[in-house]
């Protein structure tokens, strides 16, 4: 297949509902990976502002419920604006793709516009200001956020990331020797790292990639050797690894069998002993459970929208309602939490979500209908850097950690996280 058709495919299923869990084919090389995976994250970041541009050059504006021809038509845009291909290299791919996938007509008309947008390239790129948000989802933010910080927001989740990484240990000596920056939570940070396998000790399983801000929900537990740990939600691992690395007995759970494979697979490269693993609905579970734990961390399912850097397709399919249905997901997980966690014990919660609504409104409510929990407020002392101090911005007064885009922006930012810690009483 070709690899144009390939990024098409895979930008038109990111737009569904389900989102883009990566993508997998043996058969493509690393470069044309590369090409595809760049091509696809560069349409879902700048689709408003191509959108706009086709809509200049083109006598009918997009629809808006797109067909294939449009879906491909903005790819194609995408290419002749920010990469180098020759002109009659885009417009010849295209308008091919464009008479396997479309009608008649849909040659003629990618050729048309395709021709017209590469000849006016230069002063299309110079009048690029349209914003990277749609309006629905900045309904999402707007509910909890001004607009000088959704203005913020927004300038750092349309930028690359960075590659953030954890490691087992020797914090200092690893960020030597993979070219990284220390970061104040003892992540280490590297700028265009390129292929991850191609890093030193890929295959040694001595480091693990997660973001900056998700790892430090697991670095807010402190001495946990031999504790009874139930991670709830727990695929793909990163946090179950962390866990692992500090001496708990886990358990970790999750509904996906898929994903749970891929945690498998990720701990058995970082050499991790084999722990419990259970695939199934973290309620059914907890109803079921006759077993008492020491710590329950519910990393739980959400809208994912502080994940836009590397999930630009977020910004086009959420809006408030899908926040609304996580709530009452992640409320239902909550409730059932109680039963399994021995008095004394700690409920370490997480969303990787922006809207307060999953975050803090969610703990605050979920405290005040259940007052044997309390917060144990989260420190910077926590996380053992000499530079611990620069994290107090994400530490609200509550003593939560709400992590957003803009922190840290001068390394490259961070994803938007929430992080509440609990204590249940004796
Ligand atoms: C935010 S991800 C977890 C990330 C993981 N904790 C980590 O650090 O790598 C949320 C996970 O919740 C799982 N999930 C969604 N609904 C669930 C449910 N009802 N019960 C158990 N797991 C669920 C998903 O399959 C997904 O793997």
């Amino acid at each position: 297949m070709d690899i144009r058709e390939i990024a098409f495919e895979v930008y038109q299923k990111s737009l569904m509902n389900s989102g883009f869990d990566g993508f997998e084919n043996s058969e493509i090389s690393t470069q044309d990976m590369a090409f595809i995976k760049r091509l696809v994250m560069t349409t879902l970041r700048k689709q408003e502002f191509l959108k706009k541009v086709i809509n200049k050059y083109s006598s009918k504006p997009m629809p808006q419920k797109m067909q294939p021809t449009h879906f491909l038509l903005v790819v194609g845009c995408a290419e002749a604006l920010y990469f180098r291909t020759p002109t009659y290299a885009v417009v010849n791919s295209y308008v091919a793709l464009a008479k396997k996938i479309g009608n008649k007509y849909s040659g003629g008309f990618i050729n048309a516009i395709l021709r017209k947008i590469c000849t006016d390239k230069e002063n299309i790129l110079q009048a690029q200001n349209v914003p990277f948000f749609t309006k629905t989802f900045r309904q999402i933010l707007q509910k909890d956020y001004t607009q000088k910080q959704i203005s913020l927001i927004e300038k750092y989740s349309v930028q690359e990331p960075p590659l953030d990484i954890t490691v087992k240990k020797d914090f200092e000596y690893w960020a030597t020797k993979l070219n990284g920056k220390l970061m104040p939570n003892n992540s280490i940070r590297i700028q265009s790292a390129g292929e991850i396998a191609q890093l030193p000790d890929y295959n040694n399983g001595e480091w693990w990639v997660q973001d900056m801000a998700s790892s430090m929900a697991v670095k807010t537990l402190k001495n946990i050797t031999g504790l009874k740990v139930l991670d709830l939600c727990a695929a793909p691992g990163g946090k179950t690894a962390q866990l692992i690395n500090a001496g708990a007995n886990v358990t970790a759970l999750d509904i996906s069998e898929k994903r749970l494979q891929t945690m498998q697979k990720n701990l058995a490269r970082l050499k991790m002993q084999t722990i419990k693993t259970i695939c199934a609905d973290a309620n059914s579970f907890l109803q079921e459970c006759k077993e008492k734990f020491d710590i329950i961390l519910l990393d739980a399912p959400c809208s994912a929208t502080g994940t836009l850097r590397r999930h630009p397709e977020i910004v086009h399919n959420r809006s408030v309602k899908d926040v609304e249905q996580c709530v009452t997901i992640q409320k239902d997980i909550l409730k059932n939490i109680d039963s399994c966690l021995k008095k004394g014990g700690t409920l370490l919660y997480s969303v990787c979500s922006l809207a307060k609504d999953e975050g803090e409104k969610q703990i605050i409510n979920f405290i005040s209908t259940n007052p044997q929990y309390k917060i144990v407020p989260i420190t910077t002392e926590l996380f053992d850097n000499k530079e611990a101090d620069s994290l107090q911005e994400m530490i609200t007064e509550e003593g939560f950690m709400r992590c957003l885009p803009c922190h840290f922006a001068e390394d490259g930012g961070v994803d938007g996280f929430f992080i509440a810690k609990l204590k249940k009483e004796k």
